[in-house]
C-alpha cells in the first residue's frame, strides 16, 4: 500500500498509495517546537497520538464533521484522503494559555466567555503569523466564504471536543485545526491529538499535552499515555 514518500513533516510523514485519491499519514515518534529548534524522539509518542486521533475523528464524523480519515492500515499509519491543504492553522480557545497571554493580557486559566478563533499563516518561513480573514484573501489562501465556513465548523468541533473531554476528566482550554479541500467540500485534516492541544487534567490541572515538552516540565510519554487511556482505552485490553 505505501508507496513513494511525498512529504516529510516535523511529526508526521505523508505517503502517497496505488490510489492517487488517498495518502497514508504516518505518526512518527519525533516531536519539535519553536519552529523546529528544538527536537526529541519520544517512544510511542507516534502510536498514541496516531490512535487518539484515529478515536476522536471516528466520534466527530458521527457527529456529522468530515474528516479525512478513512481507516487506520496499521497502529501509527493512517489512510486518509488526499485532499488540498487550507494553509490555516484555526487556534480555538476556551481558556487562555499558552502564547495568547504573552501578546496580551490575559492571565493563565482564565475562562473565556465566548470560544476565541484566531487563524495563523501556515508557513514556517514567516513563523506562522497571526491574519485575519482580509489578509487571508489576499495572499490567495481562501475566500471570505470558505473562511465563514471553516469558522463555522471549528465552533462545532469545539463544542463537540469540550463535552467529550470533560466526560474524561480532561479540560481543553485550546487547540489547532487544520482543512482541506476536496470535490468542493471541507474536510477536517492532519490531527487531533496531545501534539496539537492543551489537555489540562480537570482535577490537578496538570498538563498532560506537548506543553510539557515545550516547557521541560515533566514526563511526556507518561501523560500521553494517560491521554491515550481515557479515549482509547481499548488498546489497553
Ligand atoms: P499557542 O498558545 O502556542 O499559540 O498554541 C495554541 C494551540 O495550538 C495549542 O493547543 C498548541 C497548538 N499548536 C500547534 O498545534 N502547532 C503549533 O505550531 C503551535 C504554535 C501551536
Ligand atoms: N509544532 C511547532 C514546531 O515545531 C510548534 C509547537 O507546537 O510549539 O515547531
Amino acid at each position: 500500500m505505501k508507496m513513494e514518500q511525498l512529504y516529510t513533516g516535523k511529526a508526521k510523514t505523508i505517503y502517497k498509495t496505488d490510489d492517487p485519491t488517498k495518502l497514508i499519514s504516518e505518526f512518527r515518534d519525533s516531536l519539535t517546537a519553536f519552529d523546529g529548534k528544538k527536537k526529541s524522539e519520544v517512544d510511542k509518542k507516534g502510536y498514541y497520538n496516531a490512535q487518539i486521533t484515529r478515536k476522536i475523528y471516528e466520534m466527530l464524523e458521527a457527529e456529522g464533521i468530515k474528516t479525512h480519515l478513512i481507516e487506520m492500515v496499521s497502529d501509527i499509519d493512517m489512510l486518509v484522503d488526499a485532499v488540498e491543504i487550507v494553509k490555516l492553522e484555526v487556534i480555538v480557545r476556551n481558556i487562555a494559555a499558552g502564547s495568547i497571554t504573552r501578546k496580551y493580557p490575559m492571565k493563565e486559566g482564565t475562562i473565556f466567555e465566548n470560544p476565541i478563533i484566531a487563524f495563523d499563516y501556515k508557513s514556517d518561513e514567516y513563523g506562522d503569523p497571526m491574519l485575519n480573514n482580509d489578509i487571508a484573501v489576499a495572499l490567495g489562501v481562501s475566500t471570505y466564504e470558505e473562511i465563514e465556513h471553516i469558522r463555522n465548523i471549528a465552533l462545532k468541533i469545539n463544542k463537540i471536543l469540550v463535552d467529550y473531554l470533560d466526560e474524561r476528566g480532561i479540560l481543553l482550554p485550546d487547540f489547532k485545526l487544520e482543512f482541506g479541500r476536496k470535490d468542493g467540500d471541507i474536510l477536517l485534516a492532519d490531527e487531533i491529538s496531545c501534539d496539537t492541544c492543551r489537555f489540562w487534567d480537570k482535577e490537578t490541572g496538570e498538563s498532560l499535552d506537548k506543553d510539557l515538552f515545550r516547557q521541560d516540565k515533566g514526563n511526556l510519554s507518561k501523560a500521553y499515555e494517560e491521554v491515550a487511556r481515557r479515549i482509547v482505552p481499548e488498546i489497553f485490553e
